[in-house]
């Protein structure tokens, strides 16, 4: 969201950066005993990432200094772009999203020597996924998974007996229950509440009801653009439907805290986010007990949750590089991995931890989902690289258009299609330029 506050911040904090590279320059600084600089957070992780990070100072003697990013993942890739393009000896170690490998690889040194042993217990799409050209860019340190987060004291109030499975299932749902809640004097209740700020985060809210509605993946490997069709025009123009009527008209600003805070202070049903609002749902005190998770609704295609999730990459400046390399070896060990899904929700990157007792007993949910990166929509950055962001950038604008009424679903679609096949040099798939799309109003 664009928070005025947040741009102070994002610009203090490349000021900031920008004084320590100065006063270093782009040599190894000689801080003695060496500190270990991170760009990395995340709004409720921070004080487990302090905890673990100041239990490796006490085992190894190497401070860290935790450096907090922006809440939301472009603007966390621009700055951490700004300080990579520039050579900045500011940071050692930089956290890269599930879809960044492209963008960073040129900056990033290759750990998949280093890491080797490490790597054997690892979800192998996972290490796959941050591997360029050969050279494994960043150490896989936690996986995303996007989720239905419901009430379960509403769904038993109004008679339903099971979260909703599919797309329509949820409006009925949504709506039944907001306007029972609101007839009880609640007139800021809401049903279902996502992110629809034009960000990455609407990207993967968008790309699962594009994908989930047979609209197919926004691009595909045989170089294809696949926007502007029937079933991705109706699934936007569904989500358009929302806004205002069972979703607040503020959705189309909201990032995931924005929606978690709204959810999670028991002013919705249902909310879309990723699994690191569970632990903290349960403690709290609006819905802890009163709440559960569901796989996302489907329309007709069984995958509906888009595979998130981060790395931690040394930069090729760092000024501590072997110490940059012992800290994200323990920031992504199994013993850190755990403590983080188990405290924090955070879903490990070791097959193994899927079996824990420990990690299922936190996290119920991901009992029988130790094959999370195949059950998943996966955003197309390893066709694009480094193009990513732009592709991305340009389907958020698009649809945030729809959202916000400015356009139709039909017309906004293919807007987003005729940018996209610009930007990539993909092509239009044969069927759907064969068949035009049948004009729809949001
Ligand atoms: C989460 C995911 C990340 C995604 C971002 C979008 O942080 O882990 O992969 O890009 O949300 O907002």
């Amino acid at each position: 969201m664009s928070k005025p506050w947040e741009r102070v911040r994002c610009i203090a904090l490349l000021i900031l950066l920008a004084l320590s590279t100065a006063c270093s320059g782009s040599r190894p600084r000689a801080d003695n005993p060496a500190t270990v600089t991170a760009l990395m957070w995340m709004p409720e992780s921070n004080r487990l990432d302090q905890d673990i990070a100041r239990e490796f100072t006490q085992k190894t003697g190497i401070s860290v200094r935790l450096i907090p990013g922006s809440e939301s993942a472009p603007r966390r890739l621009a700055q951490e772009m700004a300080l990579l393009e520039q050579g900045s000896s500011a940071v050692d170690v930089f956290q890269v999203d599930t879809i960044w490998p492209g963008a960073v690889a040129d900056y990033m040194l290759d750990l998949k020597d280093v890491l080797r042993d490490e790597l054997t217990g690892e979800l192998p799409q996972v290490v796959e996924n941050a591997t360029v050209s050969g050279r494994l860019i960043a150490a896989p340190f936690y996986v995303d998974y996007s989720m239905l987060y419901y009430r379960t004291d509403l769904l038993q109030k109004y008679g339903f007996s099971h979260p909703p499975r599919t797309w329509d299932e949820l409006e009925l749902q949504s709506s039944r229950i907001q306007k029972g809640e609101r007839a009880g004097g609640r007139q800021d209740f809401w049903g279902y509440i996502w992110q629809g700020a034009q960000y990455e985060g609407l990207t993967c809210n968008a790309l699962e009801w594009q994908s989930s509605q047979g609209g197919r993946n926004l691009l595909s490997p045989d170089h294809s653009v696949n926007v502007a069709n029937p079933r991705a025009v109706r699934a936007f123009s569904r989500a358009a439907r929302w806004v205002g009527t069972i979703s607040p008209p503020g959705v189309v600003a909201y990032i995931e805290e924005d929606s978690r805070n709204i959810w999670q202070s028991g002013r919705a049903a249902f909310l879309r986010n990723w699994s690191y609002v569970y632990p903290l749902a349960k403690r709290s005190r609006e819905v802890g007990n009163r709440f559960s998770v569901a796989p996302m609704p489907v329309g007709v295609d069984r995958h509906s949750s888009v595979l998130g999730g981060w790395y931690l990459g040394v930069s090729k400046n760092a000024p501590h590089r072997r110490e940059a390399i012992a800290f994200i070896r323990y920031m992504t060990s199994r013993e850190a991995q755990k403590r983080r899904a188990v405290e924090g929700g955070f879903l490990p990157t070791i097959s193994s931890l899927y079996q824990d007792s420990d990690v299922l007993r936190a996290n119920p949910f991901l009992a029988g989902i130790s094959d999370v990166p195949n059950r998943v929509i996966r955003r197309p950055a390893s066709l694009v690289g480094a193009k990513y962001a732009r592709v991305s950038e340009a389907y958020a604008h698009g649809v945030h258009t729809i959202l916000t009424g400015q356009i139709s679903a039909s017309t906004g679609a293919g807007n987003i299609q005729s940018e996209l096949e610009r930007l990539t040099g993909f092509s239009r798939p044969v069927e759907a330029s064969a068949r035009p799309v049948k004009q729809e109003h949001p």
